[in-house]
């Protein structure tokens, strides 16, 4: 019997952490980073993004051991949020797969930076 879908449309399935580590290669470590709930306006923008950005360091230090991650957004599904037991207004910036890679795929190849710059007058 096919595993129940954690979310529509995705490669994601299964109710727990445990079966989400056996869908991304048995990866042994899995990190969930939560933003704090938003107390005005500005912090609904802030938390979040500060949170992402804790995150990209989280991974470059990791790759500097040699640990591989990916990162993962499923997190935000209302039956990830009850595994993990977040709360009202936490969001689930990152799911985090990690683990020493058996192979490290060579980097597509990718858009030159000036292609997603405009000048403004
Ligand atoms: C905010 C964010 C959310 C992501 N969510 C997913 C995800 O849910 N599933 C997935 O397969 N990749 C997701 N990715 C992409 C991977 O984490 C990773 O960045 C991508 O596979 C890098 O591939 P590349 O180095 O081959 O470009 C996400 C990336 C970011 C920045």
């Amino acid at each position: 019997m096919s595993p129940k879908p954690i979310v529509e449309n995705t490669l994601f399935y299964g109710d727990n952490i445990t079966i989400l580590q056996e869908d991304f290669g048995g990866a042994p470590f899995m990190v969930a980073v939560v933003s704090r709930p938003p107390s005005d306006d500005l912090e609904k923008v802030e938390n979040p993004l500060s949170a992402a950005i804790a995150v990209q360091n989280m991974l470059l230090a990791a790759w500097d051991e040699g640990v591989g991650s990916v990162w993962l957004s499923f997190g935000v599904a209302p039956p990830v949020r009850e595994v993990l037991g977040v709360k009202e207004g936490e969001n689930v910036v990152a799911l985090l797969a990690m683990g020493f890679p058996a192979d490290v795929p060579h980097a597509p190849p990718r858009d030159a930076s000036a292609d997603h710059i405009r000048e403004v007058p």
